[in-house]
């Protein structure tokens, strides 16, 4: 029975990540830093990406296990000349309650309209400043805010009423445009959230000190909105969400570092050639590319089998050792 699919600790498996490709238009210094990738060699020759079709046949494997919810990512997905027909060929799978795309908006002015039209239900959208220069900085000197903000535009006009926004907070980066951005969008139905830098990948350098944590955030805009908080909107939701206490709609934290959220980690990540990941910070997948010449049975065993023996919660442990880092006692106290 798909309902009695759980992993090691009980959790279900009830949304997929899709990632269509691994290239971007932006070098974002906390995920793709220009000086790591430079040329194209660092990334999967087209001829690894599954098609559209395939796409889809792993989707529905996932879906008869008992996920509801899709999102496209990439890299940038939108940059992906195949995406109208990816999204097309997602959004008839009965069962799939929720299908949504994360783009970092460069593209977006061009192609809102088509994405609506193929079936995408929900759009978020990458936004770390709104001053030009520092957004600029914050795309590794490849994004222009301007064309983000027109993408929103078309993004809006085309139908995707509520946005979402998510704003990578890195300490003396960007932190001075926290406020601008909440005032920016309080009182319209786009709700923007701001994420706690991780360490993700092997590139960025990550260091504890350039976390902005969400309590500090929380602090200084509640300082001039006062915000309640309202909890999370359902079980799994990486977000904690707050209202502003004058109607003027909400902001949202993901706190991965501060305050993990593993143990209600539904997620599934399937990369652009087709491999398998139970966690954001795993160092193997499960290439499934293979599994496709066989039946659906096949497939969905495979996959089913991979979720049953997953015991991922990387986010959980990483708070775990600074705890206990905390608590160390001095060598010199303790002998040498
Ligand atoms: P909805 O709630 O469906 O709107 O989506 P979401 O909030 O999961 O969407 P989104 O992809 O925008 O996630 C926001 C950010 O949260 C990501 O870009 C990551 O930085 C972070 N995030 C999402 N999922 C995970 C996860 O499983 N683990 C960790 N550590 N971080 C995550
Ligand atoms: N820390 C936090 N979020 C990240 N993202 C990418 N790299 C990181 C990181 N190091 C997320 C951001 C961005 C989305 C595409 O991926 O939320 O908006
Ligand atoms: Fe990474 Fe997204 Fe930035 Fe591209 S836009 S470099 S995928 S965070
Ligand atoms: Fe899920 Fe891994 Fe993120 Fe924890 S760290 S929430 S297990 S993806």
């Amino acid at each position: 029975m798909s309902s009695a699919l759980a992993d090691q600790r009980q959790r279900p498996l009830r949304d997929l990540r899709i990632s269509v490709i691994d290239r971007c238009n932006f070098r974002c210094p906390y995920c793709m830093p220009v000086e790591r990738f430079g040329g194209p060699s660092a990334f999967m020759p087209r001829s690894d990406w599954l098609a559209p079709a395939e796409i889809e046949r792993v989707a529905r494997a996932f879906v008869a296990l008992g996920v509801g919810k899709l999102r496209l990512t990439g890299g940038e997905p939108l940059l992906r000349a195949d995406l109208p027909e990816i999204i097309e060929r997602l959004a008839r799978i009965s069962g799939v309650e929720d299908l949504a795309l994360t783009s970092n908006g460069a593209l977006l002015s061009r192609q809102a309209e088509a994405l609506r039209r193929s079936g995408l239900q929900r759009l978020t959208i990458s936004l770390d400043a709104l001053d030009p220069a520092t957004f600029k900085r914050m795309s590794g000197g490849q994004g222009d805010v301007a064309e983000v903000l027109e993408g929103v535009a078309a993004a809006e006009r085309a139908g995707f009423a509520r946005l979402k926004f998510n704003c990578v907070v890195q300490r003396g980066m960007n932190e001075d445009e926290v406020l601008p951005l909440v005032e920016r969008f309080r009182g319209t139905p786009h709700v923007l959230r701001f994420v706690e830098y991780m360490d993700v990948g092997t590139c960025n350098r990550w260091s504890r000190a350039d976390v902005v944590a969400s309590a500090e955030l929380l602090q200084r805009i509640a300082a001039r909105w006062p915000l309640q908080a309202v909890g999370r909107a359902q079980r799994g939701e990486v977000a904690e969400r707050y209202r502003f206490d004058d109607g003027q709609g909400e902001v949202g934290f993901i706190s991965s570092v501060s305050a993990p959220f593993c143990s209600d980690c539904t997620r599934a990540r399937l990369s652009a050639d087709g491999e398998l990941f139970t966690c954001l910070f795993a160092a193997r997948g499960l290439p499934l590319r293979p599994l496709l010449t066989g039946d659906d049975a096949a497939l969905g065993a495979a996959i089913a089998e991979r979720w049953r023996a997953r015991s991922d919660r990387y986010s959980e442990l990483r708070a775990e050792r600074e705890r206990e880092a905390a608590g160390r006692i001095e060598m010199f106290r303790m002998g040498g």
